[in-house]
């Protein structure tokens, strides 16, 4: 392949400079999606609702070389989402280019033993979170001129899981 065609592929196929929004960085898919985004040396930012996990991700991944902030947000809670997009959008000029609704969570339960409030937090923070951080996102996506956004969803929205109604309710919307 010509040397220009490769440097023009690479230019194209390129997330170098990129900025992100990951929430629920601190442990399993959410922690590898940070690293392997600031990997290709984007600047990313991740919240989770414990500071101490928090301080502790951010201080190896600057150990690592890698880009990434991060500030505690519980992401069921309308205010606190408001917040970290102000936070973000500071933190990023007004522009985003990936935002990965991640966070998530699921109370194992059988159908019927499910309360209004198991089915509230449930939506809340799986779906509801989602659905808002999209909304907020919007302007910051649309001044990057080149935005994503990627919905972590589960194999329970299409196939029946055990104890996981609402789980497979929230993650299907
Ligand atoms: N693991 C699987 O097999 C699997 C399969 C299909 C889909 N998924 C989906 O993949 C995503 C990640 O799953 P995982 O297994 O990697 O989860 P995990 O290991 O439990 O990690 C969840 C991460 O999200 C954070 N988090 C949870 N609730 C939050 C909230 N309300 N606000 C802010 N941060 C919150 C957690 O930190 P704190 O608790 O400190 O806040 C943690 O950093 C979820 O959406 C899950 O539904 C997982």
């Amino acid at each position: 392949m010509a040397e220009a065609e490769l440097n023009s592929r690479e230019k194209r196929w390129s997330l170098k400079g990129m900025t992100a929004v990951v929430t629920g960085g601190t442990r399993g898919i959410g922690h590898a999606i940070v690293e392997e985004l600031a990997g290709f040396e984007v600047a990313v930012h991740t919240c989770s609702r414990n500071q101490k996990e928090l301080d502790q991700c951010l201080q190896e991944w600057k150990n690592k070389g890698f880009k990434v902030t991060g500030s505690v947000c519980d992401v069921s809670h309308r205010d606190q989402r408001e917040k970290l997009m102000r936070t973000v959008s500071s933190i990023f000029n007004g522009k985003l280019n990936i935002l990965v609704n991640n966070a998530g969570t699921t109370i194992a339960k059988d159908a019927v033993e499910q309360s209004p409030e198991d089915i509230s937090f449930l939506m809340g923070t799986n779906f509801e979170s989602s659905y808002h951080l999209c909304q907020l996102s919007h302007p910051l996506l649309k001044a990057s001129g080149n935005g994503s956004i990627v919905n972590i969803s589960s194999i329970a929205s299409i196939v029946a899981v055990p104890q996981s109604a609402i789980y497979a309710a929230s993650k299907g919307a």
